[in-house]
């Protein structure tokens, strides 16, 4: 750990002392009130060293909304965030009573769903967490033991850029907005909802994961993901409370009421109420449907309405661990597998019996538990063709993936798209109004994204020697929204009537033996420095940790 974050995370620690008082007296006395100040942390730019950040995978983040001008960094001398008041935060909440009550009252009822449907087990553990202690794109987290239930949440906004502009839609020029313009209100709310509802969605799915981790790195990694899927929540309901009043503040009660998989309140978008039953699913789900994700903050970040493009701009930069864990633990397992073929002499890939019995899960049953992922996460696009998204669109509210770096007038009045279609019994391109075909553009934008990781994967494959590949299916295949949703396909594309679906379905997507099979595998291992037989250990630490590192206290 380098010096400055040595320094931070001492006083971190008596910060979160002083929180904790706090929170249990409800308000300052006045000894508090003047340690508080005086604590009130500032951080410069520049001080945590480069090494670390790569490690978290924080190296892949982009920085949306820049044109070539505002590509060199920001003008911003020193950060502050505000640790005096119960929520940590870069917004003034100090001044603002109003908003600083509401969130205060919203509170209670974010812990009982943290305690209710977060993590279960280990929320008295240890867990060495980083939590955000400011906006700095170079040094904005420390590292820490922390119990779950104690972590910091806070709200956080990218800094403002000065003399920021609409930078699409029939605004184009205008200056970005500090306020809701009153005409978009309820289309910028639902926008927030949208992405809010997401984030407290996947705590609830991966509630039951801590007690099979394979180890206490992945268990750590797991509860990271959770708590900043928590503050991501945080960051919606605070644009909510500030931006929205009444509506927002029930909006914000809905959003701890919502539960995924519920028959009478489910979440709102389809891959948030599945199952994440093992940790092959955990990992294929941060890989593809956090990146789906990093997709839809990277186009609200671009939003005329300035504090939602601040908000999503910063919860980017978590973003991109939780897509780290995803491509990192796939990529673990595959290369286990491989590793362990190669031991045994297997140079089957299919011989699945006999890859099973290593205790490692086959590649084809990989292949599978991606197919199921990859589709799931396409449906979150929505439909290719949307007036939805061309009305937020020339509303100025949510743009394209790099919208600043793409060389066209930003309006879209007369361009048009290629967008994948059902014509005649047939899956052609069809050239649609690029307007319309927004959802198309994103989800073409994040089907890229995603081969390269699966890239990534194959670079393993082949380094152990195996062969075999692994691909993305075909976009029309297991579809439950938009062009294909009523009619079925194989992986490669080709379209099938329902007879050959139900005979083959198996083939193609994780059947209920493949899932008993990994569920099996399941065993957790809590040793420190061990990980369960079917998955590699990881290249590296987190925080440059070494190997053998406690991550998380079990019994503490
Ligand atoms: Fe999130
Ligand atoms: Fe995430």
């Amino acid at each position: 750990m380098g010096e400055a974050s040595g320094r931070s995370a001492a006083t971190s620690f008596y910060l979160f002392l002083l929180g904790r008082k706090l929170f249990a007296s409800g308000k300052l006395a006045g000894k508090e009130a003047v340690a508080a100040k005086t604590f009130a942390i500032r951080l410069r730019l520049g001080r945590a060293p480069k090494r670390r950040r790569a490690m978290h995978g924080d190296h892949r983040l982009r920085r949306p909304g820049h044109d070539n001008k505002q590509d060199q960094e920001p003008p911003m001398d020193i950060v502050n965030v505000d640790y005096s008041t119960k929520i940590p935060n870069n917004v003034g909440l100090t001044e603002d009573r109003r908003i600083l009550r509401a969130l205060e009252s919203w509170h209670p009822g974010y812990l009982d769903w943290w305690m209710d449907m977060g993590p279960e087990g280990f929320q008295e553990s240890l867990v060495y967490l980083r939590t955000a202690v400011s906006v700095d794109p170079k040094g904005w987290a420390k590292f820490d033991y922390v119990r779950m239930p104690e972590y910091r949440w806070g709200i956080l906004l990218a800094p403002q850029e000065e003399q920021r502009k609409v930078n699409f839609g029939q605004h184009l020029g205008d200056p970005a907005w500090q306020e809701v313009p009153g005409e978009y209100r309820a289309m910028l709310r639902r926008l927030i909802v949208i992405q809010g509802d997401t984030e407290p969605a996947s705590v609830e799915q991966q509630r039951h994961l801590g007690a099979t981790a394979p180890s206490l790195y992945d268990m750590r990694n797991l509860f990271q993901v959770n708590v900043e899927e928590g503050r991501h929540l945080w960051a919606m309901v605070y644009l909510l409370h500030k931006y929205f009043g009444r509506d927002g503040r029930d909006e914000a009660e809905e959003l701890l009421r919502r539960r995924s998989g519920s028959e009478d309140a489910p979440r709102m978008l389809g891959a948030f109420n599945e199952a994440t039953p093992d940790w092959l699913s955990f990992f294929m789900f941060t890989f593809f449907t956090d990146r789906d994700g990093k997709m839809q903050l990277e186009s609200l970040a671009q939003s005329g309405f300035d504090p939602l493009s601040r908000t999503c701009r910063f919860m980017l930069t978590e973003e991109a661990h939780h897509m780290f864990v995803g491509e990192t633990g796939v990529g673990r397992t595959v290369q286990r597998t491989c590793e362990a073929m190669k031991q045994a002499g297997i140079s089957d890939p299919y011989d699945i019996e006999k890859v099973r019995s290593l205790g490692v899960i086959d590649l084809p049953t990989i292949q599978k538990k991606l197919n199921l992922h990859y589709t799931l996460s396409l449906d979150l696009f929505g439909s290719e063709v949307s007036t939805n998204a061309a009305n937020a669109y020339n509303a100025g509210l949510k743009g394209r993936f790099m919208e600043t770096k793409i060389a066209d007038d930003h309006r879209l009045e007369s361009a048009t798209y290629p967008v994948l279609k059902f014509v005649d019994g047939v899956i052609k391109r069809v050239d649609e109004p690029a307007l319309t075909a927004l959802n198309m553009r994103l989800r073409d934008d994040y089907t890229d994204d995603c081969a390269r990781g699966v890239d990534r994967w194959n670079k393993i494959i082949d380094k152990v020697g195996i062969q075999f590949r692994l691909e993305l299916p075909h976009v029309a295949f297991h579809r439950q929204i938009g062009e294909f949703r009523d009619i079925h396909a194989t992986p490669k594309g080709i379209v099938i009537d329902e007879a050959t679906w139900r005979r083959e379905k198996d083939n193609w997507l994780p059947s209920k033996a493949d899932g008993d099979f990994i569920v099996e595998l399941m065993k957790p291992e809590v040793e420190s420095g061990k990980y369960a037989n079917w998955i590699a250990p990881p290249k590296i630490g987190i925080d440059n940790k070494p190997g053998d590192f406690e991550y998380v206290k079990i019994a503490a």
